[in-house]
């Protein structure tokens, strides 16, 4: 037993000392660099400015490796991100990683209705009062489904995996989603309904997202793109 003990306490000095650990766990100086590469979409620290860009700053590391990774051999569909990821090794991955987790993401603004959005025709042209009333609405709409999700049709409560803050699950890998753009959102959920992202048939939000409704998939990104 002490044996045993002594040769796994062994291992994992030589471990920590040979460089390969430095590599999984990505170094966020170099990682800084390469990110200059990434900044004209997705900003300097990872905020980006277009809503249709996601934010990376403070996503896990695990998630954002994990998705550098799906780019590179096109089990995620993404052709803006594919060419870029195709250049990557696995250490310039772990890097970038590491630095993009490592930033603060900014808060996002309320939410503007679109025209889509709107139930009652009449309001789209109404004042203010009608519209931040639906605005409302919509949110406590998207709040519930987040928290409780939709039994009778088997849409999953995103607060299982997503946590009560959408700060995801750092061990699991499922990614934080709070602060994201609702332009992202929604867009990225129609793209895992309608299998656009992932072909991968098992991927656990292709099979919520095909369960959820238009009006589903608008309110819960607005209420997650305001969660704090
Ligand atoms: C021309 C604009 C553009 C550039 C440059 C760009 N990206 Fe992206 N990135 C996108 C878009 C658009 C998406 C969303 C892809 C989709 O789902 O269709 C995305 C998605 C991502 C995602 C997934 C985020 C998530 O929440 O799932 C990561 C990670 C990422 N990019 C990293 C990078 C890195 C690292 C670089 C630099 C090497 C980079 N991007 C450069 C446009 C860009
Ligand atoms: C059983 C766990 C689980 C539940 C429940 C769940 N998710 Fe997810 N979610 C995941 C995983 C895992 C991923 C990463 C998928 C991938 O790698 O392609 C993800 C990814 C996402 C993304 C993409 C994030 C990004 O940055 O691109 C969004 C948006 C999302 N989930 C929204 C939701 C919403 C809304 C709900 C509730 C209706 C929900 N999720 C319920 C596990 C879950």
């Amino acid at each position: 037993m002490i044996k045993k003990l002594l040769a796994v306490s062994i291992s994992l000095t030589i471990c920590m000392i040979i460089p390969a650990s430095v590599h999984a766990e990505g170094d966020a100086q170099a990682g800084k660099q390469h990110a200059a590469a990434c900044a004209g979409c997705h900003g300097d620290s990872g905020n980006s400015i277009v809503s249709t860009f996601p934010k990376l700053a403070g996503q896990h590391f695990s998630y954002l490796t994990k998705q550098l990774q799906a780019f590179k051999n096109d089990t995620r569909n993404a052709p803006m991100m594919a060419p870029l990821a195709k250049g990557l090794t696995d250490k310039d991955i772990a890097d970038i990683a590491k630095f993009y987790s490592e930033q603060t993401i900014s808060a996002n603004p309320m939410p503007t209705l679109k025209g889509q959005d709107h139930e009652v025709e009449s309001n789209k042209h109404s004042d203010n009062k009608n519209k931040e009333t639906e605005l409302k609405a919509l949110l406590t709409f998207g709040g519930d489904l987040y928290r409780n999700g939709d039994l009778e049709r088997e849409v999953s409560a995103c607060i299982a995996c997503h946590g009560p803050f959408g700060e995801g699950n750092k061990p699991a890998g499922f990614p934080m989603l709070k602060g994201q753009h609702a332009d992202y959102l929604i867009q990225t959920l129609e793209d895992f309904k309608t299998s656009t992202r992932t072909k991968v048939a098992d991927n656990m939000m292709h099979m919520i997202a095909t369960k959820m409704t238009e009006k589903e998939i608008r309110a819960v990104s607005y209420y997650i793109s305001v969660m704090k």
